[in-house]
């Protein structure tokens, strides 16, 4: 299977664009709704969660493992490389850092994420690397991900934070724009409107999941399980999570226990 995990459920909007573009493969997503959120943790904190939810989806039949949080993507992708040197790794940051590049006109590039993302500096870091010429400017927008799990999507409150938390891009003249969050691929068109439409946004869990595709196509040897529909654990379960699936997946999903798995 091919295994995804997330913070909570948010990473459902990459295993939503995963699932369209891989349709006959069977996946096994976890989220850990019981220590949600990620982006408020220590980058120890955040290794240990990501390890542990590796481990969780290597015991029940995961043969890649897509980190779609971006949280754990931006501090923990050395350390579970290191830990799990022969598992195929998948992070979100990587297929962002070369969309971005590729679409940027003036090269200056906004990043908006969980302050655990910004403050780890990877985008800087790798955007930088590739093109030095390239200016980064990041802002944390912690406040987006509970108005997105509230279902707030088009609220006058939700458009007023946005606007907020863009203005200072904005004021740096950014053409390009990574919503380095699970939660903001949800909220593109409020981004779009308040950042301008010419500013071109970089959705991840697209780009993702299309390097993702692209490796399983070509590695038709992997032992991956064929058809079935996505098998989906929580560590905590509560009607509200089933409510805010909804929202990233876009239809109603079964959540499961992860302490029901089968081992
Ligand atoms: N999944 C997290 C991320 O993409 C957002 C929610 C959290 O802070 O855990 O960074």
């Amino acid at each position: 299977m091919i295994g995804v995990f997330d913070s909570g459920i948010g990473g459902l909007t990459v295993l939503k664009e995963l699932v369209e573009r891989l349709p006959g493969y069977r996946f096994i997503y976890f989220g850990d709704t019981a220590r949600t959120p990620y982006g408020t943790k220590s980058p120890e904190t955040i290794i240990r969660y990501a390890i542990e939810d590796t481990e969780f989806l290597l015991r029940h039949g995961a043969r890649i493992v897509v980190v779609a949080c971006h949280s754990a993507s931006s501090v923990a992708t050395e350390a579970l490389k290191a830990r799990f040197p022969e598992v195929p790794i998948f992070e979100v940051v990587t297929p962002s850092v070369r969309k971005a590049l590729a679409v940027t006109r003036r090269k200056v590039i906004g990043v908006i994420g969980t302050r655990a993302t910004i403050e780890s500096g990877i985008y800087e870091r790798l955007l930088r690397a590739r093109d030095p010429e390239v200016r980064v400017y990041g802002r944390a927008c912690p406040l987006l991900v509970p108005l997105v799990e509230e279902g707030w999507l088009k609220k006058p409150e939700t458009r007023m934070i946005v606007k907020k938390c863009l203005l200072p891009l904005k004021m740096r003249g950014v053409d390009t724009l990574v919503l380095g969050c699970t939660h903001y691929p949800v909220l593109k068109r409020v981004i779009q409107a308040k950042a301008g439409r010419r500013v071109t946004l970089v959705d991840p869990a697209e780009e993702l999941a299309e390097e993702v595709r692209a490796y399983v196509e070509s590695h038709e040897a992997l032992p991956l399980e064929k058809d079935g529909e996505p098998l989906i654990f929580v560590s905590d379960l509560t009607p509200a999570f089933e409510r805010v699936a909804r929202i990233f997946l876009g239809r109603q999903v079964k959540l499961l226990k992860a302490e029901d798995a089968p081992s």
